[in-house]
């Protein structure tokens, strides 16, 4: 286990002494784990052009410093404790050495199907231990894997195989979530009829759904580890080697390959895993989040076992059978660390504390938020309902591109405060600009949240698209990585996220972009424009709020229709997910002279607030605010 700040002034000695020279400082980090050659340099670096490497020339597997590295001291230890949807299914624990056999065993099996070092797997499975496995075998390999979540629709995980060209899938014939059941592969099979890069298919039986194999192209995943061996050699990867790929939303365009390389990585979360949480040899570690997330990546899987940690892996979700499940999944394995989402504190919230009266929850001593702002109130609620007042709670901030937290308190040594992510962590240089980027300096200001230096697990690309990369995250701001959010320093120098300023919604913690959401309501045959903006949201943080220009052929159809129609469609191209809460049908969106859709007003609107709207004399047509406002229903 990595070493650990263990007190206040430790944590601001440590960052002062990652600022003033943050080659020595990771150097000593990084140290710490085994690499089959060190490093030349530690960092090398340059914003404008995006070149960002760490740990240069060193030699290193991921895979390695999960067991290797600790199978002597961990291998009878829970690595994965398997709590499935059906509350009633036996629990399933893999110690380190049973998951260290698996991942080898299953790394032989992609070696056997072709797959090679470089290579992208694309998978698509539930949260079962075999996604942690799929994930471990190709990093064992070097295959490049890139995780779709399992709710994406056929066309969205099309879009992902196609754009990383990925040779293989890894899914399962079924998915357990609550009281459904998903046709996983079918999924994979509609989407593998536009794939031409896609060989092999490897499929895990979970739900016994009847699927068709496709012969030559489709393999169950229980007949291809038949007889393999379970040793495998892991392959020596270069510390700038790509390790995976995360597809994730920006403000315009199709998703984007976040690119992760393994040496940075590798050291990042392993760090932050240690620090922010805490942890200690016999906790329990339990992230609620899907692998198919860059939290499930690094909390479910690389931070927690590169740290020789027991982690609980979730099929369900919280509302089933009962609204207790979270609760009793608590008690059942004694977790002591729970990382969970603002919207799933707030919806569990809704039921009131009867269903944790119920349990035993005193094994918990640290509780985590992230993936978006959490509000003052779920704040309270979780740290002294669900925490009892004793359990710190740790607000995180971060992002798939910055691939492990950034901010945040460590639990039990940083003061916490309601709805602030605190203060950053050792490494991390963050700088508030206003929209000329001029630096904000001092407290109480509020701006642009950028990054100054580079951290060790920093996106270095965007796949097959370097300018992109570039243009997204580095041209808005001179030498600066642009996070796309707004953020508050406050007197005491605490940070908290406000939200994003670009235009992406962040809807119950999942990202998506307005010009993804508007792409696939455009797609209708009946629709001739759209613009999608979010708005607040009681449960979901933000909801989606469409505001539609329909086809003069829409006059044959129900209103009602066309609205369902639209949810299907949406549904189709990105997945439920993206789905509007809210379809406002206009006859006409409230666009500038040049074109520009006035975004600030269909905001207002989606808030329920039109008492200020605003200079609204560069519209081209001012009477379609009228229009839009009385639409729904309110009244300037
Ligand atoms: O707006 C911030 C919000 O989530 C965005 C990143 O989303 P994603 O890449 O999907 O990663 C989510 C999990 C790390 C950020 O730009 N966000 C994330 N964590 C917080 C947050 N907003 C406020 N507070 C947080 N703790």
């Amino acid at each position: 286990m990595l070493s650990k700040i263990n007190t206040l002034s430790g944590y601001l000695y440590e960052y002062q002494k990652s600022i003033a020279n943050p080659e020595d400082f990771w150097d000593s980090v990084a140290q710490q784990f085994y690499w089959r050659k060190t490093w030349d340099k530690v960092v090398d670096w340059n914003f404008d052009n995006l070149d960002v490497k760490w740990f240069i020339n060193g030699k290193v597997n991921i895979t390695e410093n999960i067991f290797e590295k600790n199978l002597f001291m961990l291998g009878d230890k829970p690595a994965i404790i398997f709590e499935a949807n059906d509350p009633n299914e036996p629990t399933v624990t893999l110690t380190y050495r049973q998951l260290y056999e698996k991942v080898s065993q299953f790394a032989n099996v992609l070696l056997a199907n072709g797959i090679r070092k470089g290579d992208r797997v694309a998978i698509y499975i539930p949260m079962v231990p075999e996604a942690a496995i799929a994930m471990l075998a190709c990093a064992r390999i070097g295959a490049i894997h890139s995780v779709v979540f399992a709710g994406f629709s056929a066309s969205s995980l099309a879009d992902r195989i196609n754009d990383a060209e990925a040779k293989m899938v890894i899914t399962s014939d079924g998915n357990y979530r609550g009281a459904k059941s998903i046709e996983v592969k079918a999924v994979v099979d509609e989407a593998l009829e536009t794939c031409s890069s896609v060989q092999k298919v490897i499929v895990l039986e979970r739900t016994k759904t009847p699927v068709t194999m496709k012969e030559g192209r489709d393999i169950w995943w229980h007949d291809a580890i038949k007889g393999v061996a379970t040793e495998n050699k892991a392959e020596e990867m270069d510390s700038e080697d790509m390790l995976f790929i995360l597809y994730t939303s920006g403000s315009t365009g199709k998703p984007k390959g976040v690119v992760h390389t393994t040496g940075g990585y590798m050291v990042y979360t392993a760090y932050t895993f240690r620090n922010v949480f805490q942890y200690e040899p016999q906790d329990i570690f339990w992230c609620t989040a899907d692998v198919g997330w860059v939290t499930g990546h690094s909390y479910i899987v690389y931070g927690p076992l590169l740290n020789g940690a027991t982690v609980v892996m979730f099929e369900g979700v919280p509302t089933y059978p009962d609204v207790d499940r979270f609760w009793d999944v608590v008690e059942k394995h004694k977790v002591t660390h729970l990382y969970t989402a603002p919207t799933a504190i707030r919806a569990l919230m809704a039921y009131g504390t009867e269903p944790i009266q119920k349990h035993d929850l005193s094994s918990l001593k640290v509780l985590g938020s992230v993936g978006e702002p959490i509000n003052e109130e779920a704040w309270q609620w979780y740290y002294h309902h669900v925490g009892k007042g004793n359990c710190p709670v740790v607000d995180t901030w971060w992002q798939t591109e910055t691939g492990g937290m950034m901010m945040s308190p460590l639990a039990g040594i940083t003061p916490t405060k309601p709805g602030y992510a605190t203060l950053p962590l050792p490494g991390i240089q963050p700088i508030i600009v206003d929209n000329e980027g001029n630096e904000l300096k001092g407290n109480n200001v509020e701006g642009n949240l950028c990054i100054k230096f580079p951290w060790p697990s920093m996106i270095r690309t965007t796949y097959g698209d370097h300018e992109r990369c570039i243009n997204t995250y580095f041209r808005s701001f001179k030498n600066l990585y642009f996070t796309g959010d707004g953020v508050k320093r406050d007197a005491d120098g605490y940070y908290r996220i406000l939200g994003r300023v670009d235009d992406v919604i962040n809807v119950s913690g999942h990202r998506l972009g307005t010009a993804e959401v508007e792409n696939a309501i455009n797609s209708h045959p009946l629709v001739l424009e759209s613009a999608v903006v979010g708005y607040p949201h009681d449960i979901k943080g933000q909801g989606i709020y469409a505001y539609v220009i329909l086809d003069s052929a829409s006059q044959n159809h129900e209103a009602d229709k066309i609205k369902q129609s639209l949810l299907t469609t949406v549904t189709k191209v990105i997945g439920p997910i993206a789905k509007p809460d809210v379809i406002q049908i206009v006859s006409g969106l409230p666009k500038t002279r040049s074109g520009k859709i006035m975004r600030r007003i269909l905001r207002k609107v989606a808030e329920g607030d039109v008492s200020n709207l605003g200079d609204t004399s560069t519209l081209l047509d001012p009477s379609i605010v009228d229009e839009i406002v009385s639409g729904a229903g309110l009244k300037k």
